[in-house]
């Protein structure tokens, strides 16, 4: 007698505890990915998304600004201090918007935002930005949080 509800009141108990684990759980993980995609340094796009963004870039902007991003005498480079010096301290919404609305210039508009977000995060990578867990969005609202910086603030997590 006292042993069944000895084990009820264990069953009960783990009934309770898993109810409250599974509450808990994914509001933290949440939060976790609330606050990584606020961060450049955190992960904004995943590798696999890069590479698709590698081959669109490949077929749609290599011929102006290079295989390797470095532009030409007529066309901007995209990589290392000259991609900085123009987009260090903006965002990523502004860069995803820049990309959307004028290039590639002969054909402005030609890709789908998908494409495009596909695109900068290839641009991103290239840059040594690191890639995460989430695919970057082309919501531009969310893109707009996303500040380009040179270096992690000191209080956000990193990648490595
Ligand atoms: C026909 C040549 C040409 C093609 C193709 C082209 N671009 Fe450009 N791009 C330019 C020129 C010229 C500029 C400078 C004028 C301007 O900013 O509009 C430029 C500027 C840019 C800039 C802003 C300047 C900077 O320093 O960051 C970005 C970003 C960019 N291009 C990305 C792309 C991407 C991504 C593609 C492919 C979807 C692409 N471009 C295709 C010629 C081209």
């Amino acid at each position: 007698m006292i042993g069944k509800l000895l084990n009820r009141a264990v069953i009960a108990f783990t009934l309770i505890f898993l109810l409250i684990v599974s509450l808990i759980v994914p509001l933290s993980k949440d939060t976790i990915n609330a606050q990584s995609i606020s961060s450049i340094w955190a992960g904004t796009f995943t590798e696999a998304q890069a590479t698709r963004g590698e081959t669109d870039y490949s077929a749609n902007c290599a011929s102006c600004h290079a295989a390797d991003l470095r532009g030409n005498s007529n066309t901007p480079s995209l990589l290392g201090m000259s991609f900085m010096f123009i987009w260090e301290g903006r965002s990523l919404g502004e860069l995803f918007i820049k990309i959307r609305n004028d290039m590639p210039t002969d054909r402005p508009g030609l890709l789908s935002n998908q494409s495009y977000a596909d695109i900068v995060a290839f641009i991103l990578r290239t840059n040594q930005f690191p890639a995460g867990e989430n695919e970057l969005v082309t919501d531009t609202g969310v893109l707009g949080e996303i500040i380009i910086t040179a270096k992690p603030a000191s209080n956000q997590e990193t990648s490595d």
